[in-house]
């Protein structure tokens, strides 16, 4: 199966043709496309990622990423004479994107003179994430399928980081090595999965695929998100998470006396739900009393010292949360995934704890598949059509959601 997938949920514009096959049991992903622009630069003056900034980006990026992958897949077979789909399927195109500035002209002229590409579905994310960002990939995709007659399948972008795991893509990889990933992909149910990303914390318990159950969940910030806070707090970039690692590293490496205590909130709670508002406000408090609200009065060793005991109480809660729910449901394969899961320290955490269950299988994507990107998108798309052969028939509208849930 041959699938063409659109991301746009948050600052990433992303989109992949992936070839599918395996089924659910043992899945595996030929990537024969895959482009990804960050609009990181263009939201770091802001201090973190604006809406309507976003949904223009992304309005621009799409078509010239779409292009990019054709290409790649070699699908992209110009005919200037004959495609031209036709005044009236254009005319209904426009009306799709009517919402979104910009990407009628975009895809009329990346895609006017190109005859149709050989996919099978096209699967996009609907949510949860930035509505206005999200509806611009809903709206191309939307397109896409009615320029050239192909399913489109809405996907959740939380299975979407669990489908992650799924795909081997090792750091050398290449698009133009044209091979099915030889790993095995089995993963054994029941399954835990703790996603760990900007907007999102939450440890899922899964029967199957497409059977989730959200054991427990953040109560407040993200730890992405308390991630990025507190290296504002440090008069640090964004995205603060890399920052916060890097500052973490140089405080071990140097071996920096530990002079910063925080708190691990929610560890001794019993249940499967976090809390890291206090923890982002105890940094505050400390920033305030030891350097006069002022981090420009912190020394390097002092913010590293800092940011080393934020990831330590940041690792200890997900650990001991984790362990506590790997016992719990006896699950036979642990995943991890989502934007976090980037930081060194958390993958080795998790690497160690994995090692304390003798049969445990630990799956975690590499860092590029790990934040936001449209591999994952395909993977999933892939998931739901085997599972559910019928969406491909039963098209209806798409609509955005902001704060879709995993399981119902
Ligand atoms: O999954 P993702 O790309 O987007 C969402 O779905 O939210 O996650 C982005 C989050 C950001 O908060 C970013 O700071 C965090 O992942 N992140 C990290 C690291 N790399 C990215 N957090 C800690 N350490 C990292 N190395
Ligand atoms: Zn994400």
């Amino acid at each position: 199966m041959k699938i063409l997938s659109i991301e746009t949920s948050c600052d990433e514009t992303a989109v992949s043709i992936v070839e599918a096959e395996g089924g659910t049991e043992s899945p595996v992903f030929k990537i024969l496309g895959n482009s990804l622009f960050s609009q990181v630069n263009t939201h770091r003056e802001y201090g973190g990622v604006y809406p309507m900034l976003a949904k223009r980006e992304h309005g621009k990026n799409l078509p010239p990423l779409l292009m990019n992958v054709l290409k790649q897949a070699e699908m992209y077979a110009e005919n200037p004479t004959s495609p031209s789909y036709g005044e009236e399927k254009w005319q209904e195109i426009k009306y799709i994107v009517s919402r979104e500035d910009g990407l009628f002209e975009g895809l009329i002229s990346a895609l006017k003179n190109i005859e149709k590409p050989k996919i099978d579905v096209i699967g996009v994310t609907s949510g949860p994430g930035l509505a206005p960002a999200l509806w611009v990939g809903i709206s191309c995709a939307e397109a896409l399928g009615k320029l050239w007659d192909i399913p489109v399948v809405p996907i959740n972008h939380m299975e979407g980081h669990i489908a992650s795991v799924l795909i081997c893509k090792t750091e050398e990889f290449s698009i133009f090595n044209f091979q099915f990933s030889k790993k095995t992909n089995t993963i054994r149910f029941p399954a835990l999965a703790l996603l760990i990303s900007g907007g999102h914390t939450e440890l899922v318990s899964m029967k199957g695929w497409g059977e989730y159950e959200v054991m427990g969940q953040t109560l407040d910030d993200a730890v992405g998100e308390a991630f990025d806070k507190v290296a504002r707090m440090m008069g640090l970039p964004y995205p603060g998470g890399p920052e916060i690692s890097r500052l973490a590293e140089f405080a071990r490496e140097n071996n920096l006396p530990n002079i910063a205590r925080l708190p691990r909130p929610m560890i001794h709670s019993g249940d499967s739900n976090f809390s890291f508002s206090g923890l982002k406000t105890a940094v505050l408090y400390y920033i305030r009393d030891k350097f006069s609200k002022d981090h420009s009065k912190m020394t390097i060793d002092e913010k590293a010292d800092l940011a080393r005991e934020f990831e330590d109480a940041v690792v200890d809660v997900l650990l001991k949360k984790t362990n506590e729910a790997l016992e719990r449901t006896g699950a036979k394969t642990l995943i991890v995934a989502g934007g976090v899961i980037a930081n060194k320290k958390i993958r080795q955490a998790f690497t160690k704890l994995a090692d304390k269950f003798s049969d445990l299988i630990l799956k975690i994507p590499t860092n590029s598949l790990a934040t936001d990107n449209s591999l994952m998108i395909a993977a999933a798309t892939y998931l739901n059509v085997i599972l559910n052969p019928k969406i491909l028939d039963k098209q209806t509208k798409i609509i955005a959601s902001g704060n879709l849930k995993l399981a119902m």
